[in-house]
């Protein structure tokens, strides 16, 4: 990590045009007083106890919550099969929650269809085939961009500050590009939409350690304009790491929640899912 601790300043962001208008300046409404939204208790997403499965198959998440607050990272770590992917796509509308809740900015949105939460706000990059690999990077971020009937192109310069190499390579079909720099327009397509949540599935899944670090770095930096992020990741050290919140999840169950620093420190945790 270039920078070891990277919520030392303020997390309020120099340009925060990235973000979207009604989810943006959060850390001011915080520092002013009264209630920031109708639910001031409430993650501003928040899976909460969500129980289902796939079609008519058994139920993969018992009782599973998985959140993220506002100026937040939080990260879901735990085993192979455990459910991670399945707790993000039941958050995102992909799947059949038989009980629990998912609430955005204090809302029930349990009932909406993936695009619908997509309007409202919520951006998803999933584990596998999140890019169009036949089309240019550019072509991938307007295809990002679709929700949107305003002009655009001050967000794709600033994924493309954000990504640099994306802006070399925009004539480029996707499919060209090395893992990494796919996964960076898999995450700059979200970002078009502008969302007020980001949710991140193993953004860093197949890269190497100077890759991961860098991709990780950005991530902060979408933090800090003001963007929650939800994401998994099977680095779970250096995920931790970055965490204000992490949940380890073991069977589709809720094993361990806590501070990313309080699991990192915690012996189980780390015998059992850190490698001691
Ligand atoms: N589309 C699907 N249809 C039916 N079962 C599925 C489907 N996708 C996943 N599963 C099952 O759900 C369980 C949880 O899988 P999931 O992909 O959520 O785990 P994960 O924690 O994301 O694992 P990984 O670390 O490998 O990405 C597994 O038993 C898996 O076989
Ligand atoms: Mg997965």
């Amino acid at each position: 990590m270039s920078n070891s601790n990277p919520y030392q300043d303020d997390r309020g962001n120099k340009d925060r045009s990235i973000t979207n208008p009604a989810g943006q300046g959060t850390a001011e409404l915080r520092r002013k007083s009264g209630p920031v939204s109708a639910a001031p208790d409430t993650p501003f997403l928040i899976g909460d106890s969500m129980t289902g499965g796939y079609g008519k198959g058994p139920d993969i998440l018992h009782d599973c919550t998985i959140a993220v607050d506002r100026g937040e990272i939080a990260v879901i770590v735990g085993p192979n099969g455990a459910g991670k992917s399945t707790a993000m796509k039941a958050v995102f509308g992909m799947l059949d929650v038989r009980s629990g809740r998912v609430l955005l900015d204090g809302e029930d949105i349990t009932a909406l269809t993936p695009q619908d939460r997509v309007v409202k706000g919520m951006g998803f990059v999933p584990q596998t085939h999140n890019i169009f690999t036949s089309m240019t990077v550019e072509e991938n971020l307007e295809m990002g961009a679709f929700i949107r009937t305003d002009d655009f192109r001050d967000t794709m310069a600033q994924v493309y500050d954000l990504f640099p190499i994306l802006k070399e390579k925009r004539r480029q079909p996707a499919g060209e590009l090395s893992g990494g720099q796919r996964q960076q327009v898999a995450v700059g397509r979200a970002l078009m939409t502008r969302p007020k949540v980001l949710m991140l599935d193993e953004p860093t899944a197949g890269v190497s350690p100077i890759v991961m670090d860098e991709l990780f770095d950005r991530i902060i930096e979408v933090a800090r304009t003001g963007i929650p992020i939800l994401m998994v990741e099977q680095n779970a050290r250096q995920a931790l790491e970055i965490a204000d919140k992490g949940y380890v999840l073991v069977q589709g169950r809720n094993a361990f929640t806590d501070t990313g620093k309080a699991l990192m420190a915690d012996p189980e945790v780390r015998r059992s899912f850190l490698g001691g």
